[in-house]
């Protein structure tokens, strides 16, 4: 046969420790045998689960056999000698051989196993014509880390049962082990508790939903009742299931904070009587439990329920995120609890909050996970830490010795944008691309080796503010989550984006046979502007490695006819790019759009005083004039840089001295997400690039509730060749509002000088 004299290509995702693929297949067929020697039950289990995955697609019922001298048989069995979870899968023309230590591994083996069969082994119903072959090879493989995680919040937005073991399935099949289960928030708490029957009645509903994005003023609401929650039998079944699929489900019950809708149902429970209603909108509630003797009986009778549902998971996550300290502040009874607990503040008493319920949790056998804040006050002595703000929380807990699962919200959060396109689904904010997730390194530079043994992994997370289906779950999560697998599946020496990419579109026909609403952006053009003696310079890539770039700059749509993109297009005057792959005749990608207004500063030399936040800094200080503006809705899409604590100093260097008319600025605006107008403007010009004079200033800040605001300052006509630019920040955000005690932020995208 003509295909067996190339070595076979083998496309696993993530990638395997080791791959050696040789020629020739296996084909699985109607006497194809299933051989398990061992007999140990789990084993078997995993036979019937094989069996039933590939059923529905070739109609085989694979017998069983014990006869260890015949062909054309899959052989499942133990063998002390591999890591925990690893697998040796080798395939030749007459049998396939998977052995692992434990029967998780032989289940990663069957994923791995799957994804060398035909896509459409994948799907719902029978398919004919085809030869199910298996690629010769042999596989060795083991995971990075032991935690392998994704989360789902259930508060903001309810997913139907169906959906939790579509989702369970799906980690599975990339050999993901952790779901994190975010099952109670301010919105809605979705977990049957037995013995507070109110949870049930008020805490799972809300009168209405907030329409729109939390920045959008003035809240417009449905007016439509919302919620759910999940029976305990639901539940039992869902963590059966996941459990057959080597999957844990690690329940979070949300304390102090993220709990008025429990308040709602029982608001002895709060510092102050109310009244309170499930929350109808997103943010954080200044409404959280008060750390009464009634609020630990009822949150202990809560976890002693969680406990018995949850039996596999040797954790319980006790939230601890986004606490506003307002209430307790207000109230006598901290207050005192305070001072007689010898407590230092109210971080001190979301210490002694989560220390007691982890002193609870820890005497029935559990441990407790917590977000990064509950370093605040003073770390409870057993905890995990899953540090989200950034990665300074679990270097600070990993330094502590204590364990960490990292999931920072530069790289982790799926409720982010993926695309820096218009056109995408409305989305929470920020910006993190599929390369960006793949390029996650769990182990913070700072740990030694030893501390570097509490870096568990990672999880991805999935807030559902702005997610109400399963359908654009689906989409925020896929194939970001695919990235991440592969960033605590694979070993680092066998990571590569451009690999991975490949490999990826070829799973994307899997996905499709299994009906995942995954995000295709991995063909769209990549921009790059650059500084040129005659302006910018512009350049454009794909991943894809044989179609082309075709573009426009008329405006128009590219076609199959528009000019072919070869090398670095030189940007002298206004004009608009418009650019798109394409593959013979086929457009392939969407088209990117760029807008080019030029003007003085445009391409020339900036220098900052403090570079913009690490989240904020994508398309670098050159952002600032490159003769683009940011999108006019959103602030992470690369043209906007953002600043927190820090003013904006920028010194542009024209070149030669030239006269100045005035200078154009556009700041965003959304204090629901911290965002904040400056203060004021200041320009100043200087001939030598010091002595700076000041050529003009402007006061700035306004409530309002416009997304942007842009102001032209009016030099006229001065002349210098060294600009600065100085924006004075708006400072700390006033206490009760959202963010309240934090810093506001700074967003500015073009410094247009004419
Ligand atoms: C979080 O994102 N509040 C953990």
């Amino acid at each position: 046969m003509e295909q067996n004299q190339t070595t076979n290509n083998i496309q696993v995702i993530p990638a395997p420790s080791s791959i050696i693929s040789g020629k020739g297949f296996f084909n699985l067929n109607a006497s194809t045998k299933l051989r398990l020697p061992n007999n140990d039950p789990a084993l078997l289990g995993l036979g019937d689960y094989f069996s039933d995955l590939i059923r529905t697609a070739t109609g085989f019922d694979l017998e069983t056999t014990n006869d260890d001298a015949s062909s054309n048989t899959i052989i499942i069995e133990l063998a002390e000698s591999l890591a925990a979870e690893g697998y040796h899968l080798e395939v030749t023309p007459e049998k396939i051989h998977i052995t692992a230590q434990q029967a998780a591994g032989a289940f990663y083996a069957i994923q791995t196993l799957r994804q060398l069969l035909p896509a459409e082994i994948e799907s719902q119903k029978a398919v004919d014509a085809i030869q199910w072959k298996v690629p010769v090879v042999t596989i060795q493989d083991a995971p990075r880390f032991s935690y392998r995680g994704l989360h789902l919040d259930v508060g903001r937005h309810f997913f139907p049962v169906e959906f939790i073991y579509k989702f369970i399935d799906l980690l599975a099949l990339h050999k993901m082990n952790r779901f994190h289960w975010h099952l109670t928030e301010d919105q809605g708490w979705r977990i049957e508790i037995k013995k507070y029957p109110k949870l049930q009645e008020i805490s799972a509903f809300r009168d209405e939903t907030l329409i729109g994005h939390y920045n959008d003023q003035p809240h417009q609401f449905d007016g439509k009742r919302y919620g759910g929650y999940y029976s305990q039998e639901e539940i039992r079944k869902v963590v059966a299931y996941a459990e057959s699929r080597f999957v844990t489900v690690i329940p979070e019950i949300e304390m102090p904070g993220h709990s008025l809708a429990v308040l709602a149902a029982y608001p002895e429970l709060a510092c102050h009587e109310g009244p309170f209603k499930t929350g109808n909108k997103w943010g954080i509630y200044n409404d959280v439990f008060c750390p009464t003797e009634a609020t630990f009986e009822f949150l202990e009778n809560v976890i002693l329920e969680v406990i018995e549902l949850f039996p596999n998971s040797p954790y319980i996550h006790i939230g601890g995120d986004e606490t506003p300290k307002l209430q307790w502040k207000n109230s006598a009874f901290c207050q005192q609890l305070i001072k007689e607990q010898g407590l230092k503040d109210e971080h001190g008493l979301q210490s002694y909050f989560i220390q007691r319920m982890e002193k609870f949790i820890n005497s029935k056998g559990k441990q407790i996970i917590g977000w990064d804040e509950i370093l605040e006050g003073g770390l409870a002595p057993n905890a995990t830490v899953m540090s989200w703000q950034g990665i300074e929380g679990g270097i600070a807990a990993a330094r502590q010795g204590h364990d960490v699962i990292m999931s920072p919200t530069s790289h982790c959060y799926f409720d982010y944008y993926q695309s820096r396109s218009d056109d995408e689904p409305l989305a929470i904010g920020g910006y993190i691309p599929l390369d960006k997730v793949y390029n996650y390194e769990p182990i913070p530079e700072e740990l030694t080796e030893a501390e570097s043994k509490h870096i568990l992994g990672a999880q991805g997370n999935l807030w559902t503010e702005y997610i109400p289906t399963g359908e654009k779950a689906e989409y925020m999560v896929y194939p970001r989550a695919i990235a991440l697998a592969e960033v605590v599946w694979s070993q680092l020496e066998n990571k590569d984006y451009d690999d991975f990419a490949q490999r990826l579109s070829h799973h994307f026909k899997r996905l499709d046979e299994l009906n995942v609403n995954y995000a295709n952006h991995i063909l769209d053009i990549e921009s790059k502007i650059t500084p040129n003696e005659n302006g910018l310079n512009l350049s454009m890539t794909t991943i894809h490695p044989t179609a082309n770039i075709r573009f426009t700059t008329d405006g128009s749509e590219p076609s199959s006819t528009s000019s072919t993109y070869n090398t670095p297009l030189v940007i002298a005057n206004d004009q608009v790019v418009s650019a798109a792959v394409f593959e013979k005749d086929e457009k392939i990608s969407r088209t990117s759009q760029l807008d080019f207004k030029m003007h003085k500063a445009a391409g020339k030399t900036i220098l900052l005083e403090t570079p913009p936040a690490p989240a904020y800094s994508l398309g670098g200080k050159q952002a600032l004039i490159n003769g683009i503006r940011g999108s006019s809705q959103r602030y992470g899409d690369g043209e906007w840089l953002g600043w927190s604590g820090a003013d904006l100093v920028a010194t542009i260097d024209l070149g030669a001295s030239e006269v100045v008319n005035s200078v154009q600025m556009r700041f965003f605006n959304g204090n629901g997400q911290w965002i904040y107008l400056p203060k004021k403007v200041v320009i100043s010009l200087s001939e030598e690039g010091e002595n700076f004079k000041e050529a003009g200033t402007l006061n700035v800040f306004e409530e309002t509730l416009d997304k942007t605001k842009t102001i032209q300052v009016d030099l006229g006509e001065k002349t210098g060749r060294f600009l600065r630019v100085q924006v004075e920040r708006f400072g700390l955000i006033p206490d009760g509002l959202q963010g309240g005690g934090h810093e506001a932020w700074l967003f500015v995208d073009e410094i247009e000088v004419n």
